[in-house]
């Protein structure tokens, strides 16, 4: 590839992910991982904040931002009263989910600033829990 071909290549992969991003971004609120609703929120959540809720913002109760591999660290190993998943309860594909859903949330919460991070009603939809 010659420089010319390279730089058109990298400008459109640039566009291509500001298109998308900003579109998934700019309507409905990103889907919770059903595991996350298992496991996480029922701590991280408004209101119980046994954990802390700037997790939705990807920001640390340091005021850090929130890294990726911390999430990933804290759910392996725990963190003081914060308990450890195996790869049993959170699947290395779900914990994938639940940096992505972090991530997603963060961005939504900046657009929209009342946004209060909720199980997905698509879930129910699905029957599961039903009798
Ligand atoms: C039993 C309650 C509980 C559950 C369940 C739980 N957490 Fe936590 N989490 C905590 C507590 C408490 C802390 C803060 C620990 C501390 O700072 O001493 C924490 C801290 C964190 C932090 C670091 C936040 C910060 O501000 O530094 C992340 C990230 C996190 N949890 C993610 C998760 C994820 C992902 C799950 C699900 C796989 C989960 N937690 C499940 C209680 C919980």
């Amino acid at each position: 590839m010659n420089r010319t071909n390279v730089i058109m290549v990298t400008a459109l992969l640039a566009l291509g992910m500001l298109l998308s991003g900003s579109n998934a971004r700019a309507q409905e609120p990103p889907k919770m991982p059903y595991v996350f609703e298992m496991y996480c929120f029922m701590c991280h959540k408004e209101g119980v904040q046994i954990g802390p809720t700037g997790i939705f913002d990807m920001v640390s109760k340091s005021g850090n931002p929130l890294h990726e591999q911390y999430i990933r660290n804290n759910t392996r190993f725990g963190y003081n009263a914060m308990p450890a998943f195996r790869l049993s309860e959170v699947s290395p594909k779900e914990l994938d989910a639940i940096v992505a859903y972090l991530k997603e949330v963060a961005a939504y919460r900046k657009a929209n600033p009342g946004y209060k991070p909720a199980p997905t009603p698509a879930v129910a939809a699905t029957g599961r829990g039903k009798k």
